[in-house]
């Protein structure tokens, strides 16, 4: 039988390109969003990507009742597993207003531990970030690196976020697996779907496009003295697709397994660091445009460098990120393009 799939904010930017690979992949999906940071066009979009509509309902997660009456319609019946985005990923709105942070990303994660629980759902692959480790003592990280002191309420979330899977699953017959995103970028290569965040994004692919393209007039460069080659924040910048594709390696491995126990936590990063600087200069190369910029303060909540050891996931989910970064900024730069056709600037 066919694996059934609930992907929980698979109208957003990575659980779209999620929806698409596990669809190729040939398994089934039912998506749940509350469209507070996605359109219900994305619906369509996947639609023309996959040829197929997805089975999708709208409710909010934390609004437990509402959870509940998804389980008594036909769409909910037969989920073997469950990949949980749903969640809120600014982080300076975070430092700005913890409180929905905390509220949002994790009452929706405990009820839907607490739904998989009641239906017998065994299987659960976690939307983690990079940012659980903090600004980390050395580079590259790998998954035995020490959790450092969040930098910011949105980062304690997905740390939070992690201990209660960890410790929620202990006893039950579940088994979980965190996937610790590094900086997802990029865009479906069909143009289809990408990142259309419909609130303000404090990202930087976004903010650099959207620059290029006019929707701001320069670029923000949060600090230019860390101690990084060229005193600009570095980071690990991994391809959306190649992103959605561990999901489908970590689905496949947790309804593979015979005991229903256990966690396990994956790195996905290309394993190279590239500075906000470099960047800048790969934009300007793939658009042919020079980039506007000014260099301001450093920004509460940033870290200053980090990068993955992703040799756990290569060798155990049998997972490696593909594109290069010319690539992704290739997919990145095309998506804006519709946006701005769109008129659609955030
Ligand atoms: N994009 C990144 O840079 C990044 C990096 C690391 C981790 N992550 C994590 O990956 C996940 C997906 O990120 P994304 O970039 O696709 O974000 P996104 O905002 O594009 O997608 C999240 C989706 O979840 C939905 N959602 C939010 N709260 C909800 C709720 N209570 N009930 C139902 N739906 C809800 C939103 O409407 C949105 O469609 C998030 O958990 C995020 O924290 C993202």
């Amino acid at each position: 039988m066919v694996d059934r799939v609930l992907i929980t904010g698979g109208l957003g930017y990575i659980g779209s390109h999620t929806v698409v690979e596990m669809m190729e992949a040939g398994y089934e999906v039912v998506i749940i969003d509350s469209l507070a940071n996605s359109q219900l066009e994305v619906l369509d979009n996947i639609a023309d990507i996959v040829g197929e509509k997805v089975d999708f309902m709208q409710l909010n997660l934390c609004d437990e009742s509402a959870l509940n009456d998804f389980f008594n319609f036909p769409m909910a019946e037969n989920i073997s597993a469950v990949i949980h985005f749903a969640a809120y990923k600014n982080v300076g709105e975070s430092v700005a207003n913890p409180l929905k942070y905390y509220d949002n990303n994790l009452n929706s994660l405990i009820n839907t531990l607490a739904a998989m629980n009641r239906h017998a759902i065994p299987n659960l692959v976690y939307s983690s970030s990079c940012s659980v480790y903090g600004n980390p003592d050395t580079i590259p990280v790998t998954e035995a690196s020490p959790l450092q002191a969040a930098e910011s309420p949105y980062a304690n979330t997905k740390k939070i976020g992690e201990e209660i899977i960890q410790n929620s699953i202990k006893g039950q017959d579940m088994c979980a697996i965190s996937l610790r995103y590094f900086n997802p970028i990029g865009a479906h290569p069909s143009n289809a779907i990408g990142e259309c965040s419909t609130e303000f994004t404090d990202n930087l692919m976004p903010a650099l496009t959207a620059t290029v393209r006019g929707g701001q007039s320069q670029f923000s460069i949060y600090g230019d003295d860390y101690d990084t080659p060229d005193g600009t924040c570095v980071r690990d910048y991994i391809d959306v697709t190649d992103i959605a594709k561990a999901h489908v390696k970590a689905i496949s491995r947790l309804v593979g397994r015979e005991d229903k126990q256990g966690y396990e936590v994956f790195n996905l990063g290309t394993g190279k660091g590239v500075s906000v600087m470099e960047m800048i200069k790969m934009v300007e190369k793939v658009s042919g445009v020079d980039l506007p910029y000014i260099v301001k303060p450093r920004r509460e909540g940033d870290v200053e460098a980090v990068y993955a050891d992703p040799g756990l996931a290569n060798k155990k989910l049998g997972w490696k990120s593909e594109r290069s970064l010319e690539e992704m900024v290739a997919t990145a730069w095309a998506w804006s393009g519709v946006l701005e056709r769109k008129n659609d600037w955030h």
